[in-house]
C-alpha cells in the first residue's frame, strides 16, 4: 500500500484512504464492464511505429487494434499532434474510451540531451540529476508523452558490457541516490501535473551482471550478492515511488526475470510491497521461447503466472491469454490483477480527467531545447567530467596561441548525444570544433585536422558506427600527415578521441576496451612530435589508458556528453568552470581483471604491499584499478585533516559523528566530493574490505575551509547476512574519508 500512497501523495491529491476509494470504485466499475479480450487489450503495449509506416495494411491494423481496445498503451510514439490523433481513437471511436499512455526511452533528456547516465552519475550531484531528470520529463511531456523507460538502475562489474553507459556504475549506495533523484525528476510531486512523467525502473534484475559482460548473457548468482550488491538501487527506486518496473532479458536463479515469479511477485511485491505494474522487456515474454521457456502460450502463461502485467510488443498476451483462461490453465484474477494496475497506472497519470493532458501542441515550441534547459544542460555536462591526469597543471588552457584541434570526435555532432537519445536534435547543436572556436573568440587560433577515422577497417568502422559517424575518404597517410602538420604549428594539442556513440548501450558488448587502432597510432604520432597533449576521451565505458597515461600531459573523460558538450568542454577546458567529477566505475588496467568493483572481499590470502605469490593477485597485473572508484581531480587542491570522531563505541541506538575539515589549498574556487567508506572487520559473512557509506559535494572558494560530518547510526551499519536477512552485527569497524576510494585516513569504532 506504501508505493501506492507515495504516488497517490506525487498526484495532487492528500493520500486519504477516500482517494484510493474512489480510485478502487471508478476502476472496479470499468472493469466489471470490460470484456475479456479487452482486459488482455490493456497488458498489450502496441509499437507506434506501426502507426507511421508505410508498409501496407500496418497502419490499420495498428488503429484497429487501438479502436478495438486490443492494445492499451503504445510505445515510440511522440509529438503532440500524433500521440492526440492517437489517443482521440482510443477515446472517441472505442467501446469504453479507455484513454491510452504512451511511452519513451527519455533516459538522459530529450531533445536537450544530457550526459548519458554514467557520467551524470560521476557528478555526484544528486540535485543536477534530478533536474536534468525534470527537464527531460518538462520536454517529453510536451511532446505527449507521459511515461519514461528510465532510470536505468542495473549495478555493473564489468565495462565490456555496452550497457554500463545506461547506469550509474559499480556501487549501490550511489546508484541508489541516482535512483531515487531520477525518479523524482521524472514524477516531481504531482504525477497527474502535465509536465512529469511515470518513472519505469529498469532492468529488473541483475541485468548488469551477465556474465563475461556478454550481452544478454545469464545472470548466476546467490541472493546473498544480490541483495547486498545488486538489488538496492531497485528497491530504492520503487521507495522513491517508481510506478513502473520493467524486467530484464537475463535469466535470474536459472529461470528468465520475464517468468520469474521469484523475482516479481515474491521478492518485488510480497517483500518490497511494489504496487505499480512491471512491463517487459522489448519482446522479453516471447524470447523465453529461446530461452527454452515453451512455446507462445507457455510464455504467455509463465509471464502472467510470474507478475509481468504488461507485454511490449511481443503479442504473446493478444495470442495466448484469452485460450488461457477459457480453457482454465489462467485464472480470470491474474488477468483482473494486471488489467487494474494498468488502469491504476493511467487514472494516477490524470488520463481519464483529461486523455489529452499531454497533448498541448502549443507547448513543444516553448520549452523544447529552451535556453534554460540548454544552459542547464550545460552546466552539468561540465560536472560530469572526470580529470583523470593534468601534468604540469596543463589544465586550464589559456585563451592564446595556436591550438591544435585533433580527432575524429572534433568536428561531430551526431555523437555527442551518445546512446539512447533518440529525440536529439544535432542539427541544433554545435562541434567542439565550433565551440572551442568560439570560447577563444580572437585571443587565440583553433587549428583543425580529423587526424584519423574512428578504426583503421572500414567495415568494422561500419559496424561499429552503423550511422553515427562519417568516414573521411582520405588515406590514413594523408589524414595523420594533415594532423601533424597543424600540430607542427600548434603550441599544445587538443586530441578528440574515443568510442562512437553506439559503441556502447544495447548490443555493444566489447571484448576489446581500448582507444582503437587508428586513434592510438595518431597519438603515438603527436606524443613524439613533443608538443603538450590533452586527451578528450569520448566513451560510454571504462577503457584501458596506460599508454595513454603514461604518454599524455593531461587526460579528461568526457564520456558523451550531450547536446551543449562543445560548450562544456569548452567550459572546463579554458577553467571558466574548474572539473569536480569522480569516477563512478573503476577504470581498469586490464579487461581480463573484469568482474572489478572496489569493494572487494579480503579473502583468506590478501595481497599486501610487494608482490608475493599464493595470494590473491595474478601474475602480471596489479590488483588495483588505474584509476579507482570516486577518482577524480581538479584544477585547485583539497587538503583533508584528521578525522575527529564523536565517540569510538557505539550502541544499537547510538550514534558516531565522523567528521573531516577539507581546506581548498590551490588557486582556484572548486568543488570536492568528500567519500565516506566503512569496513565491517569481521561478520557472520565475508564483507568488502570497504563500502561507500556517504558523500558530500562541497564548493569551497580558494583558502577557504569547511568542516563536513557524517553520521554512522547502526542503519549504516546493515547488511544482508547468509539468511538474507538486514542486520548489523556488534563488532569492531573502520571508518575511511578521502577524495576517493583509495586515498582515505581512518578510524577504528566499535559497535556493542
Ligand atoms: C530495449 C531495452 C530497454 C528499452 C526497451 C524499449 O530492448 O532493453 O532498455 O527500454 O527496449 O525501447
Amino acid at each position: 500500500m506504501a508505493a501506492v500512497l507515495v504516488v497517490l501523495a506525487a498526484c495532487c491529491t492528500s493520500p486519504e484512504k477516500a482517494d484510493l476509494k474512489k480510485m478502487d470504485f471508478f476502476i472496479d466499475d470499468l472493469m466489471e464492464q470490460m470484456t475479456l479480450r479487452e482486459k488482455i487489450g490493456q497488458l498489450t503495449l502496441l509499437e507506434g511505429e506501426a502507426y507511421r509506416s508505410a508498409k501496407e495494411g500496418r497502419k490499420e491494423e495498428f488503429i484497429r487494434r487501438v479502436r478495438e481496445g486490443e492494445g492499451g498503451s503504445v510505445l515510440d510514439m511522440y509529438g503532440a499532434r500524433q500521440v492526440r490523433e492517437v489517443q482521440r481513437i482510443a477515446v472517441d471511436q472505442s467501446r469504453l474510451h479507455i484513454p491510452m499512455f504512451f511511452g519513451l526511452d527519455v533516459i538522459h533528456g530529450f531533445s536537450t540531451v544530457f550526459p548519458i547516465p554514467l557520467a551524470l552519475a560521476c557528478s555526484w550531484d544528486m540535485e543536477a540529476i534530478e533536474r536534468s531528470a525534470r527537464v527531460a520529463a518538462r520536454e517529453a511531456t510536451a511532446e505527449g508523452l507521459c511515461w519514461t523507460f528510465s532510470p536505468m538502475v542495473d549495478i555493473c562489474h564489468d565495462a565490456r558490457w555496452g550497457r554500463i553507459a545506461e547506469g550509474a556504475g559499480e556501487d549501490p549506495y550511489l546508484g541508489s541516490r541516482v535512483a531515487e533523484a531520477m525518479v523524482r525528476g521524472y514524477q516531481g510531486t504531482c504525477l497527474a501535473d502535465s509536465t512529469t512523467m511515470m518513472a519505469c525502473v529498469k532492468h529488473f534484475g541483475l541485468y548488469g551482471a551477465g556474465e563475461a559482460g556478454r550481452e544478454y548473457n545469464t545472470v548466476d548468482m546467490s541472493h546473498w550478492r544480490m541483495y547486498n550488491e545488486y538489488l538496492p538501487p531497485y528497491k530504492a527506486a520503487i521507495d522513491a515511488g517508481a510506478f513502473s518496473m520493467m524486467s530484464s532479458f537475463n535469466t535470474v536463479d536459472g529461470v528468465p526475470a520475464t517468468g520469474n515469479y521469484w523475482l516479481l511477485t515474491e521478492l518485488l511485491r510480497n517483500e518490497w510491497g511494489f504496487q505499480g505494474f512491471v512491463v517487459s522487456d522489448y519482446a522479453s515474454i516471447s524470447d523465453m521461447i529461446d530461452h527454452g521457456m515453451g512455446d507462445t502460450a507457455a510464455v504467455a502463461e509463465l509471464a502472467i503466472e510470474a507478475g509481468l502485467d504488461l507485454d511490449m510488443c511481443s503479442d504473446a498476451y493478444a495470442h495466448s491469454l484469452e485460450q488461457a483462461v477459457r480453457s482454465g490453465r489462467i485464472s480470470m484474477e491474474l488477468i483482473d490483477q494486471s488489467c487494474r494496475r494498468i488502469l491504476k497506472a493511467k487514472y494516477l497519470l490524470g488520463l481519464f480527467d483529461d486523455p489529452y493532458r499531454y497533448c498541448d501542441t502549443t507547448m513543444a515550441e516553448r520549452v523544447v531545447l529552451c535556453p534554460e534547459h540548454r544552459a542547464e544542460a550545460r552546466r552539468t555536462a561540465a560536472e560530469t567530467f572526470v580529470l583523470l591526469k593534468n601534468q604540469g597543471n596543463l589544465l586550464p588552457l589559456q585563451k592564446k596561441g595556436r591550438i591544435a584541434l585533433v580527432g575524429p570526435m572534433a568536428d561531430d555532432t551526431l555523437n555527442i548525444s551518445g546512446m539512447w537519445s533518440w529525440c536529439a536534435r544535432p542539427d541544433q547543436y554545435i562541434t567542439l570544433r565550433e565551440g572551442l572556436r568560439k570560447a577563444v573568440g580572437s585571443n587565440a587560433e583553433i587549428l583543425y585536422a580529423r587526424g584519423c577515422n574512428l578504426i583503421y577497417d572500414a567495415a568494422t568502422d561500419k559496424k561499429y558506427a552503423r550511422k553515427y559517424i562519417t568516414r573521411d575518404s582520405r588515406s590514413d597517410k594523408e589524414l595523420l600527415n594533415e594532423a601533424l602538420s597543424v600540430a607542427a604549428r600548434a603550441d599544445v594539442i587538443v586530441a578528440a578521441v574515443g568510442e562512437c556513440s553506439e559503441m556502447s548501450g544495447e548490443g555493444a558488448s566489447m571484448v576489446n576496451i581500448q582507444l582503437p587502432d587508428a586513434q592510438r597510432d595518431l597519438l603515438e604520432a603527436l606524443a613524439k612530435t613533443g608538443k603538450p597533449i590533452v586527451m578528450l576521451n569520448f566513451t560510454g565505458r571504462p577503457v584501458v589508458l596506460n599508454w595513454e597515461n603514461e604518454h599524455l600531459d593531461a587526460i579528461l573523460q568526457v564520456w558523451f556528453a550531450g547536446s551543449e558538450t562543445a560548450d562544456a568542454v569548452a567550459d572546463v577546458l579554458f577553467g571558466d568552470v574548474v572539473p569536480s567529477g569522480k569516477l563512478t566505475t573503476t577504470f581498469p588496467r586490464h579487461v581480463g581483471q573484469y568482474p572489478f568493483s572496489y569493494a572487494c572481499y579480503n579473502t583468506g590470502r590478501p595481497q599486501y604491499g610487494d608482490f608475493q605469490r599464493c595470494r590473491t593477485n595474478y601474475l602480471d597485473v596489479e590488483n588495483d584499478g588505474l584509476f579507482p572508484f570516486g577518482y577524480g581531480l581538479s584544477y585547485t587542491s583539497f587538503d583533508y585533516s584528521p578525522i575527529t570522531m564523536s565517540d569510538t563505541v557505539m550502541n544499537s541506538k547510538g550514534e558516531i559523528v565522523a567528521s573531516v575539515t577539507i581546506t581548498n589549498t590551490g588557486n582556484y574556487d572548486g568543488c570536492e566530493v568528500v567519500q565516506m567508506y566503512i569496513r565491517d572487520v569481521y561478520g557472520s559473512v565475508v564483507r568488502p574490505v570497504k563500502e561507500l557509506k556517504g558523500f558530500e559535494r562541497i564548493m569551497l572558494k580558494k583558502g577557504e575551509s569547511h568542516t563536513v560530518s557524517f553520521s554512522i547510526t547502526e542503519e549504516t551499519l546493515k547488511f544482508y547476512n547468509a539468511a538474507c536477512q538486514h542486520v548489523a552485527e556488534p563488532g569492531d569497524f573502520v571508518v575511511m574519508i578521502g577524495p576517493n576510494s583509495r586515498d582515505v585516513q581512518q578510524r577504528r569504532f566499535v559497535l556493542n
